[in-house]
């Protein structure tokens, strides 16, 4: 089948995190800027449980016309048939780079009417496209309704359906409701955690890796890891509270979705000594967002002394962080950057001497690091994936 996968508001992020991870789905090709299809034989409820990038995905309509009125009937009928929980027929239209598409969705109606006897109610928005909190409160997944989203791929309509929307509730629940949070100490949104796992596990199978975050904070990544289906977590903190704060969160995640096979070690640890608590070579994946700096007030941005401080701990901890990892591991890290006037910390600085080097996130796309960035933030994220080499 064909699956169209809609990014969120990271597209290169997320489409780096869904050819790292699955490396088999690189050949698909990307349409205005954030969807992306390709040929998939994976189920798509469980691809949705694996990323933190995607928030919807969608299946290619087979074998639709290219003359209007045939594709209508045709559309129709498919809703029909996909929609057998109810007697009424629930369907919404999501409409991408397409204007001239403008009625289509009262079309449909029309056409549904002419070939059932069965009530109909269209979801309507006032955007031309239904956001996935839309799709899941109004009921669009079958049996119970559909949405059909319209996409124009060069000069060529491509109509799919939604088939599998990201659990908004559930995001909001880790990032919210859980025990042990920081917001004070910086906290990275769970969606990115999660991103910056897949980037970082690449093909390797999540069960079988063990992951370790030497800048835990309150747990975030250790959590992403654990529902991924990591069993053997490692994480530490400078500070003790970040420590307790982690060890409650997983607490908290292993009982709240019953992760009985989850294994954790969390401990004191300054990042920049030799990793003497582990042992060497004991991570797959190294995943983490490097201390931020001091808490800047409204306006204020670190100074370039402490600049040059964040570029040293980064480096040293680098030094020490090669033993731990595994020869052939990964490391993915969030280094802090000044949004406005951009500005990022001397990369070659931070890995020299360290025996790392940068492994291309998004070759094809010529990005070695993604800039991951929210409009209100002043500072952002440089996700940056190393492995051994000079
Ligand atoms: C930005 S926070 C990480 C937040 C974490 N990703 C989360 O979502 O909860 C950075 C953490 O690095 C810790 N830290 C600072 N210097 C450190 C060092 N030298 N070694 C280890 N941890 C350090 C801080 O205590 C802080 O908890």
């Amino acid at each position: 089948m064909k699956l169209v996968f809609q990014f969120g508001s990271q597209p290169d992020l997320s489409r780096a995190e869904l050819t790292s991870r699955f490396p088999e789905l690189a050949a698909g090709h990307l349409v205005a800027g954030r969807f992306f299809i390709v040929d998939c034989s994976e189920s798509p409820a469980w691809l949705m449980e694996q990323l933190g990038g995607v928030v919807k995905i969608l299946e290619v309509v087979e074998g639709i016309s290219k003359k209007p009125d045939e594709m209508i009937v045709h559309l129709a009928d498919h809703i029909l048939k996909q929609t057998t929980e109810k007697p009424k027929v629930v369907y919404g239209v999501s409409i991408i780079n397409a204007p001239e598409l403008k009625g289509v969705g009262i079309a449909l109606k029309r056409a549904i009417q002419e070939q059932s006897e069965r009530s109909v109610r269209v979801v309507v928005s006032r955007d031309p496209e239904l956001s996935s909190a839309t799709v899941t409160l109004e009921g669009l997944l079958p049996p119970r309704g559909v949405e059909l989203v319209f996409l124009k791929d060069s000069s060529q309509i491509v109509a799919a359906q939604t088939v599998a929307v990201q659990a908004f509730g559930e995001w909001s629940e880790r990032d919210y409701g859980r025990p042990g949070r920081d917001a004070k100490r910086g906290m990275l949104p769970p969606k990115l955690a999660k991103m910056m796992l897949n980037i970082a596990l690449g093909a390797r199978e999540p069960s079988s890796v063990s992951v370790y975050d030497p800048f835990c904070g309150s747990g975030t990544v250790l959590i992403e890891a654990a529902l991924l289906g990591a069993t053997r977590l490692f994480g530490s903190d400078i500070l003790k509270q970040a420590v307790d704060d982690t060890k409650l969160s997983l607490e908290w995640t292993r009982k709240q979705f019953n992760l009985t096979d989850v294994n954790f070690d969390v401990f004191k640890h300054d990042a920049t000594q030799a990793a003497a608590h582990m042992k060497r070579e004991s991570a797959d994946v190294i995943v983490a967002e490097t201390f931020l700096g001091r808490p800047l007030k409204k306006g204020e941005s670190l100074s370039a002394g402490e600049k040059q401080e964040l570029v040293t701990l980064y480096n040293r901890a680098l030094k020490s962080l090669g033993a731990v990892l595994k020869s052939d591991g990964r490391i993915v890290l969030a280094i802090p950057f000044q949004v406005a006037p951009r500005e990022l910390l001397p990369l070659h600085e931070i890995l020299e001497g360290t025996g790392f080097t940068v492994d291309p996130i998004l070759n094809d796309a010529g990005l070695k690091t993604i800039l991951y960035m929210r409009p209100d933030q002043r500072t952002g994220r440089q996700i940056v994936r190393l492995l051994r080499g000079v």
